[in-house]
């Protein structure tokens, strides 16, 4: 079996992306059993975690899925730097009547464990972001069955990812919601479109291409498939899904937004991100580039993103959403799916009709 070859058996060739704090347990195992793949965000995850809800998807399914990983860099800022960064957040923490964090003594989990988690948990296909593992790390997941699949922004990345032995690439347009995946280039240099980069990705490296970004519906499944890719995967349109994790104020951003509401912010996180722009993100513009790189911004913004959260205030929330958001639209996760599915037969029937005239 190869990834291609499972990617090919899939009922539904739509992946549910992976998503920090908007994807949830249940939206895995529904995409799953109705066909397409499920994924775990394994990135907030503590290491002892990984097991158990690697265990739990594979007692709901027999279908594949996987679970992802952000490949946060080990941050050791110095005093200053989160003392100066702390200071910046001040006004938002006494906007919100909180007092700013504490100097934190973790910025993040800790990425070899949490990989270690994964290798011993063996799951179907293991995906990751923001870096790029080693030839080593890849056998290692290999030698426990698992599949690999490294998120690309630029043909290069694909290159990158091939060379070390990954299985697949997630083609990750600009027009996706959430951070970017870009771990050669700087950003600037690493928004290539999802139509330019599935195209760019197939002619640089033989493996199977995932594309993502701004794929909405049936229509844009169709798309990507006859752009060449193996699977679409699809993150936004699930985040006004019955199995959604994101918070009340963030699901009343996406279901208000208007034609063209996203921007990129290196803000609330260090690492430039798709989102739905706010009060937050105009402010701090000038001075986004100065905050310290992830995941420390990230670490200490997130009380000040929790509390926004549960006061109803989405001006200090990270809106992460894609391009096409206003598309987005609620449902049962597994029923959307099988849905898109039914669209894009429709679509490709539609197309070949036009193209036999
Ligand atoms: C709210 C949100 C959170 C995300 N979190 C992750 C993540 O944890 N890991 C990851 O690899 N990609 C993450 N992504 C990016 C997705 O994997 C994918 O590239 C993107 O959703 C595709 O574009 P779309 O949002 O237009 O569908 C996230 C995207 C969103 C919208």
């Amino acid at each position: 079996m190869s990834l291609k070859a499972l990617l090919d058996a899939l009922p539904v060739p739509i992946l549910q992306a992976p998503m920090v704090g908007a994807s949830s347990p249940e939206m895995a195992l529904k995409v799953s059993q109705a066909g397409g793949m499920g994924h775990l965000a394994g990135g907030a995850l503590a290491p002892a975690d990984i097991g158990p809800a690697v265990a739990a998807m594979r007692q709901g399914t027999e279908a594949p899925f996987g679970i992802n990983l952000l490949m946060a860099p080990k941050a050791r800022p110095d005093q200053a730097t989160v003392d100066a960064a702390l200071a910046r957040l001040a006004p938002w923490y006494a906007e919100l009547g909180e007092d700013p964090p504490a100097s934190p003594n973790e910025f993040a989990p800790d990425f070899d464990d949490q990989f270690a988690a994964i290798v011993a948990a063996a799951p179907p296909v293991a995906s990751f972001t923001f870096s790029i593992l080693t030839k080593g790390q890849v056998d290692a997941l290999h030698a426990a069955g698992t599949y690999v699949i490294g998120t690309a922004t630029t043909a290069a990345e694909a290159r990158a990812w091939a060379e070390v032995g990954a299985d697949g690439i997630s083609a990750q347009g600009s027009e996706a919601g959430g951070h970017r995946g870009h771990f050669l280039a700087e950003t600037e240099a690493s928004l290539v479109g999802t139509m330019a980069l599935v195209a760019t990705i197939r002619a640089a490296a033989d493996l199977p291409v995932i594309a993502a970004g701004g794929i909405m519906d049936g229509r844009g499944v169709a798309a990507a498939l006859a752009l060449g890719a193996s699977a679409a995967q699809m993150g936004t349109a699930f985040l006004l899904s019955d199995q959604t994790a994101a918070s009340a104020p963030w699901r009343g951003a996406i279901a208000a937004a208007g034609d063209d509401p996203t921007r990129l912010t290196r803000a609330f996180t260090g690492r430039h991100a798709r989102g739905i722009e706010n009060r937050f993100m105009r402010e701090l513009r000038a001075v986004e580039n100065e905050v310290p790189a992830y995941p420390v911004q990230n670490r200490l913004t997130q009380p000040l993103r929790g509390a926004a959260a549960k006061a109803g205030e989405p001006d200090m929330i990270s809106l992460w959403a894609g391009q096409a958001v206003k598309l987005a639209g609620p449902g049962d996760a597994g029923e959307m799916v099988q849905r898109w599915w039914a669209e894009a037969r429709a679509a490709s029937d539609e197309l070949a009709a036009r193209v036999r005239r």
